[in-house]
C-alpha cells in the first residue's frame, strides 16, 4: 500500500510514506519527525499529509473480513510523506505510539488498491460515526470484569462503561494517557520499577524525560519520598508515577499502597499498567487512578488482535479534584467495527481461566492487594 501511495502521489525517490487510520495520528507523526532535537532534523514544510480513500464497493475481490464486518464502503486513511532520512524517526513513532493502521485494515484495503484516490474535498473527511454495538459490548465486558469485586475500603464505587477508553493497541492507550496527563500538567513524571521496554522508551521520547527508579524497592521508595519533598519545597509537582503490576518481564510488583499514600500527599496520579496481572485477576482501582492494559494479550486468546484500553477511575480522589483533566470526548471507534469477528475471552479459554482463578482468593475476600513479591530492602 505504501509502495502504491509513493508511486501515485510522489515523484521523488528520496521520500517515504507511512499510513495512519486518522488525521490526528498523522499530525502526531508529523510533529514527532519534525521535533527540534531530532537527528536528522527535518523541516515541517517537507512533511506533507494527504487523505486517501479506498472504494470497497468497486472492488471485485472480497477480502476475508468484509463479509461480516460493518466497515464502510469507503475507507479513508491519512498518508504522511517525508524525506527518506526521517524514516527511522517515523518508524520510532509508529512503534512507540502504536498509532499505525492494523494489518487487518491494510489487508482489507489491498484488493481495492486500484480504487485508491486522494480526497481533495476535506470538508467531510473521517466523518464521526456512532459508537458501534461492538465498542459498547467490549467496554461493558471490561467494566463487568473490573466490577466483580465488592466496593470496599480501598475502592468505593464501581466502574462505568464511560470510564473505559479503547484504543487500537496497548502502546496507543499508553500514548493517549501520556498526552492527557501532559496536557493537564506538563511537569516531570516518574517511572517506578523496570517496565515493558517500549513503555520506558516511549515515555523517554515524549515530553520531559521521566525520572526512573529502575528497581522499585523500598530503598528507592524512600529516595522517591525525599525527592518529592524536595520538589514540593521548590514549589514543583510531578504529574504521574507509572508502574506495572507485575512488571514485564521481571514480574516484580512495587509497593502500591505506599505509592498511593505518596500520591495523596504530593498530589499526583498513579498509572498502573496491569497487562500481566490482568483486570480479570486483580483489582487495582483502589490504588491506581488510571489503569492501562494491552488487550492484545486477552482478545481472541491467541494474541493475534492488537488492542488496548485505559480506565480513568472517575471516583479517584485525585482525578476528581482536578477538573482540568479532560479525557477525550470523542472515542476512537471505527476500527472496533471489526471486533464482532473476534472474541474477547474466547469460550474455549474460559474454563481454563476459571480453573486458574480457583487458586486465588476471590476478589470479594481480597481486602488487600497482593503483597509486593519483591521487597529488596
Ligand atoms: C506491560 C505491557 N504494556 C504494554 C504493552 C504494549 O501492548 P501492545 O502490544 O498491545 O501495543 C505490552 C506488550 O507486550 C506489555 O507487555
Amino acid at each position: 500500500m505504501v509502495a502504491v501511495c509513493k508511486e501515485r502521489f510522489i515523484r521523488d525517490s528520496d521520500r517515504d510514506c507511512l499510513i495512519f487510520p486518522s488525521y490526528r495520528a498523522a499530525v502526531a507523526c508529523q510533529a514527532f519527525i519534525t521535533r527540534e532535537n531530532n537527528e536528522p532534523s527535518v523541516d515541517t514544510a517537507t512533511v506533507s499529509i494527504i487523505i486517501i480513500e479506498f472504494d470497497m464497493s468497486r472492488s471485485k475481490t472480497v477480502p476475508f473480513l468484509s463479509q461480516a464486518s460493518q466497515l464502510p464502503a469507503k475507507i479513508q486513511l491519512a498518508a504522511v510523506f517525508f524525506p527518506s532520512e526521517a524514516l527511522l524517526n517515523a518508524m520510532t513513532f509508529w512503534r512507540l505510539a502504536g498509532q499505525g493502521i492494523s494489518s487487518r485494515l491494510a489487508e482489507r484495503c489491498l484488493p481495492s488498491l486500484k480504487t485508491l484516490t486522494q480526497v481533495t474535498d476535506l470538508t467531510n473527511v473521517f466523518p464521526r460515526q456512532k459508537i458501534s454495538p461492538a465498542h459498547k459490548k467490549v467496554c461493558q465486558r471490561i467494566a463487568n470484569l473490573l466490577n466483580r469485586t465488592t466496593p470496599g475500603a480501598l475502592r468505593q464505587v464501581s466502574v462505568s462503561t464511560h470510564d473505559v477508553y479503547l484504543y487500537q493497541s496497548g502502546m496507543s492507550a499508553i500514548y493517549h494517557v501520556q498526552q492527557l496527563l501532559s496536557e493537564w500538567r506538563g511537569t516531570e513524571s516518574i517511572v517506578f520499577g523496570f517496565p515493558y521496554e517500549l513503555t520506558l522508551k516511549f515515555l523517554q521520547a515524549y515530553g520531559l524525560p521521566p525520572k526512573h527508579y529502575p528497581f522499585g524497592t523500598a530503598k528507592e521508595t524512600d529516595e522517591l519520598e525525599v525527592y518529592l519533598e524536595v520538589e514540593r519545597a521548590a514549589g514543583r509537582k510531578i504529574h504521574a508515577i507509572w508502574c506495572e503490576c507485575p512488571s514485564n518481564p521481571l514480574l516484580r510488583t512495587v509497593d502500591l499502597h505506599r505509592l498511593r499514600r505518596l500520591a495523596d500527599t504530593y498530589d499526583f496520579i498513579i498509572v498502573v499498567d496491569e497487562t500481566i496481572g490482568s483486570f480479570a485477576n486483580l483489582d487495582l482501582l483502589g490504588v491506581a487512578d488510571i489503569l492501562v492494559t494491552s488487550l492484545t494479550k486477552i482478545f481472541n486468546g491467541q494474541a493475534d488482535v492488537l488492542a488496548g484500553r485505559y480506565v480513568l477511575y472517575s471516583y479517584s480522589v485525585i482525578l476528581h479534584s482536578h477538573t482540568n483533566i479532560h479525557p477525550p470526548k470523542h472515542r476512537p471507534k471505527s476500527h472496533l467495527k471489526i471486533l464482532p469477528r473476534f472474541r474477547c475471552f474466547p469460550q474455549g479459554l474460559l474454563p481454563q481461566r476459571r480453573l486458574h482463578l480457583r487458586y486465588h482468593p476471590t476478589r470479594a475476600q481480597q481486602q488487600e492487594l497482593p503483597r509486593p513479591c519483591h521487597t529488596n530492602q
